[in-house]
C-alpha cells in the first residue's frame, strides 16, 4: 500500500475548467479501490468552499506571518479525503480558477500557486500535524510545478512524481516573481527555475521530479520533438530516462449511457434505441430540425487553436452542404465564439451553438449526436473522444497524442478484424478534415458498417484500471530514484 499526496489545481465535481479536473476526480478514486491511501490537495476556492458540506478546519499553521488554514472534506459520492488550502484574500475569490472576471489571468496567480505548493512541502515532510507522511507526492501541472524543487533537498523527503496535462501551459513569470516569492537564489539558473530570464513553474517538476510523466504514450514521444515541445524538448530529451507516458482512463460510472442520470433515454451495445431518442432530445434541445435521417455532428471543448475549432469553421462553408447537423458547445476565444453564433444565426436547424460551460448538455450531446469532431492540433490526451466510443458516438480525430491512442482508424485492416472505433486523419488541414468527414458521412450511409464502428467502440475498456497500476508502478520506480538520489547526497556530503 502508498499513501500518495495528490495535488492538483482542480478536481470533479468540485470544480472543473477541463480534463485536469476529470483525472484528478477519478485517478484518486481508482487508486484507492486499489488498496492506496491517497489524500488530493488543492486550494480552497469560493466556489468550492460555498458547495462543500461536511467541510471542517482541520489544522492551522502560520508561515511567514500569515494564518493558513488546512480544510478537510470529501471528495463528493466518494470516501477520498481533501485538503483544502486557505488563506484570506487568496483563494476564496469566486469563479474561474486562473481568470478573473476579465479573462486575464489573477495577477497573483505566482503567490497562490506557490502557496499551494508550500503547503503540499509541508504535508509532504509531515509537518502540519496530520501524522501521515505520503510516500509520493504527486504533482500535475504547472500550479504544482514547485513542490518538487522545493521538496529536493528536505531530508527523508517523500518520493516526486509531475504529471505533465498539456505541456502548453507552463506558468511562466517575469524574473521580479522570482524574488518576490522569496525562492532560493540556487533556483536562478538555466538549469533550474529560469526559462529565457523568466520563472517557469513548469520547469520545477520536469527538472526536479524523480519521474515525469504525460497523459499518453505518444504525447509522451511527441513533446520531446520541436514541433510539440514548447520549447521543452531539450530538457526532455535529457530526462527521457525518468519520462513515460500514461493514457488516461475515465470515470466509467458518470460516463456511463446505461446509468447516467444526465440523459433522458438510458441505452447500451445491446439495445441502441435509447441513443435514437437521444438524438431527437439532443435536435429538439437545440432547435434542429428533427424530420430528417442526417448525420448529428458534435463538438464539445475549449474553443481554442489547440482543439482546431478554426478548421472546424473553415470547412463550415462545406458542411452547410452536406446531409449533417451540427452541435457546438463550447467557450473560449471570444473570435471563435463570434464566428460559431453568425453561423448558428444564418443556418438555425442546422447548426446550432452553445456558448458556456454546461455538463448536462455535454452528456446529452455525447448520448445523442452521431459523430464527435476532434480535429486537434495537439491533444495531450483528450477524454471527449473516450467518452464518445462509450457512447456510441463515432468520433472523428487527428492523429496526435492521446487521440491516435485510443481510436483506431475505420481502414479496411482495421474493419476487417472488428477493430476499428473512428476515422483517423494526418495533417492539421481543411481538406484532410473535410475528407475525415466525408469518410464518415459514407460509413453513416451503410448501418450494418456503421454499427460496428459504434459497437466496436462501446466495447472498448476506457476504465482507470490499469492505468491506475501503472501509476504504481510509476510511484515505485520514483520512490526507488529517490532513494539513489539520497544515497548519492549522503555520500557527497560524507566525502565533503
Ligand atoms: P482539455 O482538458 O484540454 O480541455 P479534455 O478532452 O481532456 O480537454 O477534457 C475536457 C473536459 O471538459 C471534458 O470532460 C469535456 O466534456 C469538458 N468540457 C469542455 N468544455 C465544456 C463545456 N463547454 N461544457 C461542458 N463540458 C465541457
Ligand atoms: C489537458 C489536455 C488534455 C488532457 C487533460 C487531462 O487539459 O489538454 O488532452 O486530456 O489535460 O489529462
Amino acid at each position: 500500500m502508498k499513501k500518495i499526496l495528490f495535488v492538483t489545481s482542480e478536481a470533479y465535481p468540485l470544480i472543473k475548467t477541463g480534463g485536469l479536473a476529470d483525472v484528478s476526480g477519478s485517478l484518486p478514486l481508482a487508486l484507492t479501490a486499489q488498496g492506496h491511501d491517497v489524500r488530493i490537495l488543492m486550494p480552497a476556492y469560493g466556489d468550492v468552499m460555498a458547495e462543500l458540506e461536511n467541510v471542517h478546519t482541520a489544522v492551522r499553521i502560520k508561515q511567514a506571518n500569515s494564518l493558513i488554514e488546512i480544510a478537510e472534506a470529501h471528495l463528493p459520492g466518494s470516501g477520498v479525503k481533501v485538503w483544502l488550502v486557505a488563506q484570506p484574500g487568496v483563494f476564496d475569490r469566486r469563479g474561474n480558477p486562473y481568470l478573473g472576471a476579465d479573462g486575464q489571468p489573477w495577477a497573483d496567480n505566482a503567490e497562490r500557486f506557490a502557496l499551494l505548493a508550500r503547503i503540499a512541502v509541508e504535508i509532504g515532510l509531515n509537518r502540519v500535524g496530520f501524522r501521515w507522511k505520503p510516500d509520493v507526492v504527486h504533482c500535475n501541472d504547472w500550479q504544482t510545478g514547485l513542490v518538487p524543487p522545493l521538496l529536493e533537498d528536505e531530508p527523508g523527503r517523500p518520493a516526486t512524481v509531475f504529471t505533465i496535462h498539456n505541456l502548453a501551459y507552463q506558468g511562466v513569470f517575469p524574473k521580479e516573481t522570482f524574488k518576490r516569492l522569496g525562492l532560493p537564489q540556487r533556483f536562478w539558473s538555466y538549469n533550474a527555475l529560469e526559462f529565457y530570464d523568466q520563472l517557469c513553474f513548469m520547469k520545477g517538476g520536469l527538472v526536479f521530479a524523480d519521474r515525469v510523466n504525460t497523459v499518453s504514450p505518444t504525447y509522451a514521444t511527441e513533446i520531446q520533438g520541436d514541433e510539440f515541445g514548447c520549447g521543452m524538448q531539450g530538457l526532455l530529451r535529457q530526462r527521457s530516462d525518468r519520462l513515460s507516458g500514461i493514457i488516461n482512463g475515465i470515470d466509467t460510472a458518470a460516463w456511463n449511457p446505461e446509468g447516467d442520470p444526465l440523459i433522458p433515454h438510458p441505452f447500451n451495445a445491446t439495445n441502441l434505441a435509447g441513443k435514437r431518442l437521444n438524438k431527437a432530445a439532443l435536435r429538439q434541445r437545440m432547435g434542429l430540425d428533427d424530420s430528417n435521417s442526417d448525420a448529428l455532428f458534435a463538438s464539445i471543448g475549449r474553443l481554442v487553436q489547440q482543439k482546431g475549432i478554426d478548421l472546424i469553421i473553415d470547412i463550415l462553408p462545406e458542411l452547410v452542404k452536406l446531409p449533417l447537423q451540427m452541435v457546438i458547445l463550447g467557450s473560449g476565444d471570444k473570435r471563435y465564439e463570434q464566428t460559431l453564433s453568425q453561423w448558428a444565426k444564418l443556418y438555425p436547424d442546422r447548426i446550432a451553438v452553445s456558448l458556456g460551460y454546461d455538463e448536462r448538455l455535454s452528456h446529452l450531446i455525447e448520448a445523442g449526436a452521431d459523430v464527435f469532431l476532434m480535429p486537434s492540433r495537439f491533444e495531450p490526451c483528450g477524454l471527449n473522444q473516450m467518452y464518445s466510443q462509450r457512447y456510441g458516438t463515432v468520433p472523428i480525430v487527428r492523429q496526435v497524442g492521446g487521440l491516435a491512442d485510443t481510436v483506431s482508424d475505420a481502414n479496411a485492416t482495421n474493419r476487417a478484424c472488428g477493430n476499428a472505433s473512428g476515422i483517423v486523419f494526418r495533417d492539421a488541414s481543411e481538406s484532410e478534415l473535410l475528407d475525415a468527414v466525408l469518410r464518415a458521412l459514407a460509413l453513416y450511409q451503410e448501418p450494418t458498417e456503421w454499427e460496428k464502428l459504434r459497437l466496436a467502440g462501446m466495447a472498448r475498456d476506457f476504465s482507470w484500471q490499469k492505468s491506475a497500476a501503472q501509476y504504481v508502478s510509476l510511484y515505485k520506480l520514483a520512490i526507488a530514484d529517490r532513494n539513489r538520489s539520497t544515497k548519492t547526497m549522503l555520500s557527497l556530503s560524507a566525502s565533503a
